[in-house]
């Protein structure tokens, strides 16, 4: 078959758009979809952690978590919409996002201020990880559309990390 045919997948429709096998498509777009449930919940953790935010650094921390989140929140769209470029299927709710994530959720009550932002900085040290892993899939099929957006969201997961890093080195 091939790599350009529609094809029918044990999981539903699929039909790679891009010259890029079936295997290649399913293993890449896997990848996209926990990248998307662990920015869903980084995204949600950020905003849960600017909205509960205490203490005396208050204004400066709710506000650069704020634009963190922003952040965050604008990769969503394009891992998802890679996905559909792909030919593939993407998340469709938030039940998919809690059986995806690989981030773990904080549920508790008042953390000071250091546990937040400490949580956040292994959480995008984390996600950092998850996504050169991404990446080396997208290498190994050379899928250099996904591999260059992946670089760019690495680059910024290194400066939120290195922001968090300073300010709970500061405390
Ligand atoms: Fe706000």
């Amino acid at each position: 078959m091939s790599a350009t045919s529609k094809v029918v997948s044990g999981k539903g429709h699929l039909e790679p758009t891009a010259d890029l096998g079936r295997e290649a498509v399913e293993e890449i777009s896997s990848q996209l979809r926990r990248l998307l449930a662990d920015v869903f919940t980084l995204y949600l953790k950020t905003k849960s952690f600017h909205w509960h935010m205490t203490g005396r650094h208050f204004r400066d921390y709710h506000l650069l978590l704020d634009e963190q989140a922003e952040q965050i929140f604008a990769m969503t769209d394009n891992i998802a919409e890679r996905a559909r470029k792909l030919g593939s299927r993407t998340l469709r709710s938030i039940g998919e996002i809690s059986r995806e994530q690989r981030l773990r959720d904080n549920d508790r009550d008042s953390l000071s201020a250091e546990e937040m932002l400490s949580q956040l900085r292994a959480d995008n040290r984390e996600l950092t990880r998850f996504l050169r892993l991404a990446h080396e899939v997208c290498e190994r099929h050379n899928d250099v559309a996904s591999a260059s957006l992946i670089e760019v969201w690495i680059d910024e997961t290194e400066r939120r990390t290195w922001f968090l890093a300073e300010v709970v080195g500061s405390n």
